[in-house]
């Protein structure tokens, strides 16, 4: 296949119509996403991050297919899937997702292993008498014994039964992942192990992934790129550095400021940044953020930034973006050393 995006989203939107319904009255529209536009290469990974209620999950269901966006495109290996009634069998094998709650994902009276050879029978993924040894062979991928093929569910860790479901995805031999918290759950200490589970398969299989999780810390540790979001837009995306250090948009800083320790799971992400987040029903006028924002001016309640180029392979939607001085201590590559100071 050519060089390009594996995955691209373009003016992606979706609203749900919310709230009672009552008679002669429209019922309120919340708008989860407007307008995403997002590349993936192949083989890399992207960290999608923000507040709860921002839009992740409903990208990450549009991205595998289990929900239908209102408009805009969603292209994998330049085919369209928007059409999720057209969308090709082989194709829908090839995006995979694992969900954050790794006990309701997995059926209760299925043994392991059969939940595992269920869809290696069922898509024919090798013949029938190979259907063992491949299902071994995914057990021993996301290392767990064999042995472990005759358990229920209910005789696992969360991090046993995690790892059951990253092979059940795997099975089937997805090019993409798609992890929607999918250690927002486990204990901290076994989170890091499966963050690490997450980055050797990316390597030894060449998998591209796209990570969604509240947590930067999460984000920061398996990412090389990284999508802000903010009441269903992008607001900044570039490089997974942008978390740390780099950030151009107002909310990426205060996202990133709640992020000192190196421990997943540490820190959520909301006391950085003050005042409520607006009801999605009714979002802010121009930029969705300036009603929090500690950098906000006239022009922000006028007119929505749009998401525009903030140096090579990094945009924010900001109209006074964050200034950046660079420093290059000990001459390491001065783009690695970007730091924040404010425009005001
Ligand atoms: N099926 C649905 N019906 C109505 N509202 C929904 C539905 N799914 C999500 N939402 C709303 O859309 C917004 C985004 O939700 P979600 O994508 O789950 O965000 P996140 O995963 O970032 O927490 C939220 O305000 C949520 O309440
Ligand atoms: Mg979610």
């Amino acid at each position: 296949m050519a060089s390009g995006p594996i995955l691209r989203l373009k003016g992606v939107s979706k609203a749900f119509r919310v709230g009672p319904r009552t008679l002669g009255r429209p019922r309120l529209l919340l708008r989860a996403l407007s307008d995403v536009n997002l590349e993936v290469e192949a083989g890399t990974t992207l960290g999608i991050v923000g507040e709860s209620g921002c839009g992740k999950s409903t990208l990450a269901r549009i991205i595998v297919g289990l929900t239908q966006p209102d408009a805009g495109v969603v292209a994998y290996e330049g085919a369209d899937l928007t059409d999720l009634h057209r969308r090709p069998p082989a194709v829908a094998l090839g995006i995979q997702m694992v969900f954050q709650d790794p006990y309701s994902a997995l059926n209760p009276r299925m043994r392991v292993g059969d939940t595992i050879l269920e869809p290696l029978r069922v898509h024919k993924v090798v013949a029938p008498q190979e259907a063992p040894d491949e299902r071994d062979r995914l057990l021993e991928i996301v290392g767990l014994s064999p042995a472990l093929a005759r358990r229920y569910p209910h005789e696992l860790s969360g991090g046993q039964r995690q790892r059951v479901n990253i092979a059940r995805a795997l099975s089937v031999r997805p090019k993409v992942i798609v992890a929607d918290e999918a250690v927002s759950s486990l204990d901290v200490s076994v989170q890091g192990q499966i963050l690490n589970l997450f980055s050797d398969l990316r390597d030894q299989l060449g998998l591209t992934m796209i990570f969604v999780s509240h947590d930067l810390n999460v984000v920061d540790h398996l990412c090389e790129r990284v999508a802000v979001m903010y009441l269903g837009r992008i607001v900044e995306e570039g490089r997974g550095s942008l978390l740390s250090q780099g950030a151009r948009h107002p909310y990426t800083r205060g996202l990133a400021s709640a992020v000192p320790q190196p421990i997943p799971g540490r820190r959520r992400v909301q006391p950085a940044i003050g005042g409520e987040l607006p009801s999605p029903t009714n979002p802010p006028s121009g930029c969705v953020f300036r009603s929090r924002c500690p950098d906000v001016q006239p022009l922000c309640a006028e007119v929505a930034p749009t998401l525009d180029p903030m140096g090579p392979d990094h945009r924010a939607a900001c109209h006074f973006p964050l200034t950046l001085r660079f420093e290059t201590p000990g001459g390491r590559d001065a783009a690695d050393d970007l730091t924040v100071s404010s425009t005001s």
